[in-house]
């Protein structure tokens, strides 16, 4: 990563503002176990990260394994996980933790994570670069808006994806590439928010199109009603 560079500047503002979430190791550490990393990335598929914390705690408590989430009876899973989300999602849960202790454990490419249960290209490419230290493009809605501002895309985020993605790939370092996803994501969730973005304290104010517009919110275009 070239220091000097907007990952290098987006990795540096990470290694000293990282949000300490219990699913996280601290910055340039070995990575969390993979059965952490897939855990709360399921979870935060659909709830936010503040309501998502102590069910992790709890579930994690509880089934510290993959190995005892997998033999747990079912009835417990879905009564640990009210609230969480749909039931389907609880169901993939299941089912994916029962293949995976079947096999021996998480496959480490993104391509065959995501042929497990409940895993779509958001939470296999995460899983993939946080857990395994894969180059995987990572993209969520948060990450999203961080790259429409960067360079002032100005049609709705429904429109931009291949966009997003070929612009998201670029910017994506082959090391440290789990850190760079949640330092995207710490900095839509903290700074680079829908409304009044704290432009001051970010990183990447000096390599950011839609700052140097003046109206940063602008970007990208809300969504047609
Ligand atoms: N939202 C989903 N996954 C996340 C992560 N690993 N860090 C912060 N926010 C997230």
């Amino acid at each position: 990563v070239d220091p000097r560079g907007a990952t290098g500047r987006l990795l540096a503002h990470y290694d000293a503002h990282a949000r300490p979430l219990p699913w996280r190791s601290p910055p340039g550490s070995p990575p969390p176990h993979p059965y952490l990393v897939w855990l709360s990335e399921v979870m935060l598929q659909q709830t936010t990260v503040a309501s998502v914390e102590p069910r992790f705690h709890r579930f994690v408590a509880r089934w510290p394994t993959l190995q005892s989430l997998a033999e747990a009876p079912e009835e417990q899973i879905f009564a640990e996980w009210a609230g969480l989300g749909y039931y389907a999602r609880a169901r993939n849960l299941i089912a994916c933790a029962r293949q995976v202790a079947e096999r021996g454990g998480f496959p480490t490419h993104e391509a065959e994570l995501r042929k497990l249960p409940g895993l779509g290209a958001y939470t296999a490419a995460a899983i993939a670069a946080i857990a395994f230290g894969r180059r995987a493009v990572v993209i969520d809605t948060n990450v999203a808006r961080v790259i429409a501002r960067l360079h002032a895309l100005d049609r709705p985020l429904a429109a931009l994806g291949p966009d997003i993605r070929r612009l998201a790939d670029s910017l994506t370092p082959d090391d440290r590439p789990g850190d760079f996803a949640q330092a995207m994501m710490d900095l839509g969730a903290t700074l680079c928010r829908p409304r009044s973005p704290g432009c001051a304290a970010c990183p990447l104010s000096a390599d950011c199109r839609a700052f140097a517009r003046g109206e940063p919110q602008r970007f990208p275009a809300p969504a047609p009603k």
